[in-house]
């Protein structure tokens, strides 16, 4: 029987995982500094950015609380399905609290885009967002970025440190492109 399903593998590093704990590091450095002497609740996107969250919070001098919250918009596949949905919210009042959003990856920023407003709403003192990973691409709808660690291709579909395909991949400590094989 013929399947039109495909399948996929493991292709080059795009990132070392050295190169990322490097950037983490900066990131994590330049983050508190901007914090000074507040304490920013870190909310983080399950499931992407935990681990990129986890070690990011390791560079950060600064005190901070941890919120996670988890939203579905990609289903298992490699192409978004379009509507954001928040799947698990939050336990911490945001009201008067400096928020900094964790993302793994902005692809068309929809995602990001949908937090920040949903979490502006419940007044909030301020928002900042992050991302280990911006894709390069024409920001009609540019997110509200304040940090991000590296650009990548648009058509680079990646995995590793966090990001998944079909919840696989996430425990790698590089990150590396999925290639689609016949
Ligand atoms: P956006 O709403 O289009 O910006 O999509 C962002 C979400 O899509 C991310 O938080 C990821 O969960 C997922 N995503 C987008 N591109 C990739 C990728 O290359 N690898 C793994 N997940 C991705
Ligand atoms: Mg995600």
């Amino acid at each position: 029987m013929e399947t039109s399903e495909k399948s996929y593998q493991l292709g080059k590093t795009l990132l070392e995982a050295s190169e990322i704990q490097e950037r983490v590091r900066e990131l994590g450095e330049k983050i508190s500094s901007d914090y000074s002497d507040e304490v920013p609740l870190v909310i983080t996107v399950l499931r992407g950015s935990a681990i990129f969250s986890s070690d990011l919070v390791r560079h950060m001098s600064c005190d901070v609380e941890m919120e996670y919250l988890a939203v579905s918009s990609y289903g298992d596949g490699t192409k978004s399905t379009g509507a954001v949905k928040i799947v698990k919210d939050l336990d911490t009042d945001v009201a008067g609290r400096e928020v900094l959003i964790i993302e793994d990856i902005i692809d068309s920023g929809l995602t990001l885009n949908f937090l920040v407003n949903h979490l502006a709403s419940r007044y909030p003192a301020s928002i900042r967002t992050c991302s280990l990973l911006l894709r390069e691409i024409d920001q009609d709808n540019e997110p509200p970025l304040d940090y991000y660690g590296f650009k990548i291709k648009n058509d680079d579909f990646v995995v590793g440190y966090g990001l998944d395909y079909a919840q696989i991949y996430r425990n790698l400590p590089y990150i590396a492109v999925l290639n689609e094989c016949s």
